[in-house]
């Protein structure tokens, strides 16, 4: 694999590929060769490059991954495509959903695999959910609702290019952690969002950007620093409608101090509620009526057997964020490996660009639903959920 962006996540990426044992991480590529080699470097991967277009016509890269920030995703994915490189991208996709059907066409069209890191659907008692809902086990559901917060980004002196438009997008908190949200609550409820009505927020209307870049969640020096007006949202309440009839209602904030990333989601069915909270991901809380609510822990011997191929330590034994992130590299390069083709059956924690466009639908409507002043917004139509 070769990684374009070796920023924050990017690490993550080449960690979770090197601990699946049979992907060689060959080359990363960055702005400039000089910070290529740096990280190259720091990350032990064996060649840099100062540009993309290099590291794609390396014939050593079979596997693109791509984790720069938003506004190159286009170009980087174009290239890799155009080469017809399997594609592994952060998400967003991309910053429109115009954006994102293309990207997501031209992959169809190049015939190689294609993957959004949607990560949060590899952990373990995530999967469990899903199969308990699909199973009919807490009854058809009608509410699914939760938050995605954190406080990173509370402070005036917080920056990140995430608020800058021409390289996040235009929507800040709903693009970079709603998108999250939505994936997940979709692929565990097996229902899509189709209508959105947003409420959006910014909080901190201006920002004082550090003169140089900072990678995320990184603390900037009090070196020189300029005034800057931000236009993005860090703050929304969103309302939801689903197509199997769910209600839904979603809060999304970097700026709730204390969070750090309190993603979770419940799901309330006829029968039975489940809740699970990403920053107690050993634990899965099964409410019921007329029975105790009770507490499902991440125990391979008590998961079902779709679930259990997730968890790979006994009951006790903490699995965590980057652990799910695996999970999703072994879903993904399993099917590579196995030289499948985009049409055959996908392991469940496998989002493709297909997932990344409906996810960049649901951004777009948001983001009109408050421009219109918070009326009822209909999601683009998009493709089905690939859930399987
Ligand atoms: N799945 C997740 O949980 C998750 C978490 C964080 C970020 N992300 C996504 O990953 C992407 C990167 O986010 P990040 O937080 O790692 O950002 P970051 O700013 O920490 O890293 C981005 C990297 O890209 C590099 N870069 C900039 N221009 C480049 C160019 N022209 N060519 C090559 N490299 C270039 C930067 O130097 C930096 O190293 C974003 O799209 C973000 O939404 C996903």
């Amino acid at each position: 694999m070769g990684l374009v962006g070796p920023g924050f996540v990017g690490a993550h990426h080449i960690d979770a590929v090197r601990r699946l044992g049979f992907v060689d991480v060959v080359a990363v590529a960055a702005s400039s060769e000089s910070s290529a080699r740096a990280k190259a470097e720091a990350l032990g991967v064996p060649k840099a490059y100062g540009d993309y277009q290099s590291l794609i016509a390396d014939p050593d890269v079979h596997v693109v991954h791509n984790t720069t920030p938003n506004f190159l995703h286009v170009p980087v994915i174009r290239a890799a495509l155009a080469a017809r490189k399997h594609v592994i991208s952060d998400k967003p996709l991309a910053t429109s959903a115009d954006a994102a059907r293309d990207l997501a066409d031209a992959a169809a069209r190049a015939g190689v695999v294609h993957a959004v890191t949607f990560n949060y659907r590899g952990n373990p008692l995530v999967q469990q959910a899903r199969e308990m809902i699909a199973a009919g086990e807490i009854g058809d559901v009608h509410f699914v609702h939760g938050a995605y917060l954190q406080d990173w980004l509370l402070q005036p002196t917080d920056f990140s290019w995430r608020l800058e438009p021409d390289k996040g997008g235009d929507s800040s908190a709903m693009g970079d952690i709603g998108s999250h949200w939505c994936d997940l609550v979709q692929h565990v409820v097996g229902q899509r969002i189709v209508e959105v009505l947003a409420d959006l927020t910014t909080v901190i209307g201006t920002r004082l950007k550090p003169a140089g870049s900072t990678e995320a969640f990184a603390r900037a020096s009090d070196a020189a620093r300029e005034p800057v007006a931000i236009r993005s949202e860090d703050l929304g309440s969103i309302l939801l409608h689903f197509d199997g009839g769910a209600k839904g209602c979603l809060s999304v904030g970097q700026v709730c101090a204390g969070h750090k990333n309190g993603l979770w989601f419940e799901a309330n069915g006829r029968r039975a509620s489940l809740r699970w909270k990403q920053e107690q991901q050993n634990e899965l809380w099964i409410g019921r009526r007329d029975g105790p609510s009770g507490i499902l822990p991440k125990d391979p011997s008590l998961l079902v057997p779709g679930a259990a191929r997730y968890a790979h330590l006994p009951g006790g034994h903490q699995e965590a964020w980057a652990d799910a992130f695996c999970n999703v590299m072994r879903d993904i390069y399993g099917f590579i490996a196995a030289g499948r083709s985009m049409s055959e059956p996908r392991p469940p924690a496998f989002a493709t660009f297909d997932d990344g466009y409906h996810s960049a639908c649901v951004v777009d409507a948001v983001l009109e639903s408050h421009r219109r002043g918070g009326a009822w917004t209909k999601v683009r139509a998009a493709m089905p959920v690939a859930t399987t």
